[in-house]
């Protein structure tokens, strides 16, 4: 099989995970406050995986950084559900109306970001540009989506 079915297979696979996930990640119970402190350490935590995957990555070392990328991703996919119609303020949120006025375009940003992480994880090993790769497959991503849905720094 050659790599382009690979990956519509894998992007096939993560979509129906997905859907799947949706209902057991955020369930019906939690409160706005939960939500909204969830999805807030959930960025963090990515900020400080994104650090370590830039240092090993750069460092060469790709033992432990497969797996941090693909947490990533996963994180993302996770992230996707914890913005339901109720959390649109309240509890120091960052996150802008415009996300509930564009939800598809949103969604489509966190899967992309999701579905780039994957891809890093398959060539960040023979890539001759570690910098420009992580760049363009992790960190622009990040600016994107800040930049039209999350308040200005
Ligand atoms: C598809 C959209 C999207 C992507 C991709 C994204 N973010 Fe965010 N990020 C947001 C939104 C929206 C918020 C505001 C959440 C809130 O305050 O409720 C946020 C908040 C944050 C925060 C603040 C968390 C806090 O404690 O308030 C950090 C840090 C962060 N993002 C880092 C990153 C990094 C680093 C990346 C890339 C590796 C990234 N984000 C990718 C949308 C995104």
């Amino acid at each position: 099989m050659n790599m382009k079915y690979i990956t519509i297979i894998i992007k096939y696979i993560f979509f129906i995970s997905i859907l799947t996930s949706l209902p057991l990640t955020v369930s019906s119970g939690s409160s706005v406050e939960d939500i909204i402190k969830g999805r807030k350490a959930l960025f963090s935590k990515n900020y400080s995986t994104a650090k370590k995957v830039q240092s090993y990555a750069s460092k060469g070392d790709f033992e432990n950084l497969k797996s941090l990328i693909l947490e990533m991703s996963e994180n993302y996919q996770n992230l996707i559900a914890y913005f339901p119609e109720n959390t649109k303020e309240g509890f120091k949120t960052e996150a802008l109306p415009a996300i509930w006025e564009n939800k598809e375009d949103f969604n489509n940003l966190m899967i992309k970001a999701s579905n780039n992480m994957i891809e890093l994880s398959a060539i960040i090993e023979s890539s001759d540009d570690v910098k420009g790769t992580l760049t363009k497959l992790m960190w622009s991503n990040c600016k994107a989506c800040h930049n039209k849905y999350r308040v200005k720094h």
